[in-house]
């Protein structure tokens, strides 16, 4: 009998665990793999939630974040921390999600070991790499890399192979975010106190309009988050709306977001969520208006409206199947947008249509089998 194929599955940060724990729940299902899971900890508790809600428990953890961590000093630690892990391990194959500075480096530390590296999410271009920043950049490093390329839609497979990836080596898979809300709904239809964490505050809200925000890139420091504040200002000043914001553990986003709407009647500034009370803020979100990657994939999905406060998006799709709309960071723009939406009762429900443009929620099952095909070889 061979030995199972050893595949380290490398992440550091929430919507990493939240996209990897469906592959992980996969590979570990499957005798032909043996997962073996190192978190860098690139976040500390937002990461812990998601693991704790999944049940995993990681077999290395280098527990690698620190308060406002630049970009170089991450990257530096990750990969000599990463490199050491690989040589302990003598993995078959690693596995990466997305464009984290954990991806990339993990990435870079197979290659430098000439072990083979699969990405998960694979194909995103916005075409500017200053936009998302650094991820664009991560990204395409990953995918000079990696020899097998997931990627969630026909888009982003087509971004790739525009780039002369092989397109044997690049495979349609849906993206697993989907797989993790499916899982993450049946978990609260079977446990609902696991969503209860919002009671208090939807109490408060009653009768409200609720807005869900979530804030947290970096390229939108310096500017462009005191223009989100401002627009959340002005949206919570209409007597109709709550805005519920749970809000990222960056200090750069805290410090702007607590300075300019700390202590207003209409703006719950709380906690990040664990994953299933965030899935309860997207069900009872009116509307959502988000910088973030994971929600737009998740909105439509959900018919939930989305207003993106990017100016490009590497997730087009959600913005063709109408759920999501571009709106940049300009105060303004977002604030008539939003309002637009609220008052005009076609333009909501035009938006509000669910769609599945990242998949069916079988990705993670889809991508196990094609490693399996490639062991079988
Ligand atoms: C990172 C990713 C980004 C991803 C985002 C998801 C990079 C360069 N950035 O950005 O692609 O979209 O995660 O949220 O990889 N912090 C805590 N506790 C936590 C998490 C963060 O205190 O659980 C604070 C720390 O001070 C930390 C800072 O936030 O230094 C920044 O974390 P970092 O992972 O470097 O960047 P993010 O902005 O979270
Ligand atoms: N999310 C969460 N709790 C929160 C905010 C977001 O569980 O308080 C989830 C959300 O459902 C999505 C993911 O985190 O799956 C998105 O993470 P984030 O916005 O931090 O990163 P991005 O997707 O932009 O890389």
């Amino acid at each position: 009998m061979t030995a199972p194929c050893k595949i380290l599955v490398v992440f550091g940060t929430r919507p990493e665990a939240i996209k990897l724990f469906p592959v992980i729940a996969a590979l570990k299902a499957d005798p032909r793999f043996e997962p073996v899971v190192c978190v860098s900890a690139q976040h500390r508790q937002m990461l812990d939630q998601v693991l704790e809600i999944a049940g995993i428990v990681p077999d290395y953890d280098l527990d690698l974040m620190r308060p406002d961590q630049s970009l170089d000093a991450l990257t530096a630690a990750l990969l000599t921390e990463l490199g050491k892990v690989m040589d302990e391990v003598q993995p078959d194959r690693v596995i990466v999600q997305g464009d984290t500075a954990t991806a990339m480096a993990g990435a870079l530390a197979a290659y430098y070991r000439k072990v083979p590296v699969g990405h998960v999410e694979a194909g995103l271009r916005s075409g500017n790499i200053y936009h998302p920043w650094p991820e664009e950049v991560n990204r395409k490093i990953i995918g000079q890399i990696a020899d097998m390329h997931f990627a969630p839609t026909d888009v982003s497979a087509k971004a790739l192979t525009d780039e002369q990836v092989d397109p044997a080596r690049v495979h349609v898979t849906g993206n697993t975010v989907i797989d993790a809300l499916h899982w993450v709904t049946a978990r609260i239809a079977a446990e609902p106190h696991l969503a209860a964490g919002l009671a208090e505050i939807e109490a408060r809200f009653a009768g409200k309009r609720i807005i869900g925000v979530t804030s947290h890139r970096r390229e939108n420091f310096g500017g462009g988050l005191e223009n989100i504040a401002e627009a959340v200002r002005q949206i919570a000043e209409r007597p109709d709306v709550a805005v519920i914001f749970p809000v990222h553990l960056n200090p750069n986003v805290r410090a702007v977001m607590h300075g300019a709407l700390g202590g207003r009647a209409n703006v719950a500034l709380i906690e990040p969520l664990d994953y299933p009370n965030f899935a309860r803020l997207l069900a009872i979100a009116e509307v959502m208006l988000t910088d973030s990657g994971g929600v737009q994939e998740e909105a439509p999905a959900l018919g939930k409206p989305v207003l993106v406060m990017r100016e490009t998006t590497e997730r087009p799709e959600g913005v063709t199947a109408g759920t999501a709309k571009l709106v940049g960071t300009d105060t303004q723009t977002i604030v008539t947008e939003m309002f637009n939406l609220l008052d005009d009762k076609a333009a909501y429900e035009a938006m509000a249509r669910a769609h599945n443009p990242f998949g069916d929620g079988h990705s993670a099952r889809r991508i196990v089998e094609l490693l399996g095909n490639e062991i079988a070889q």
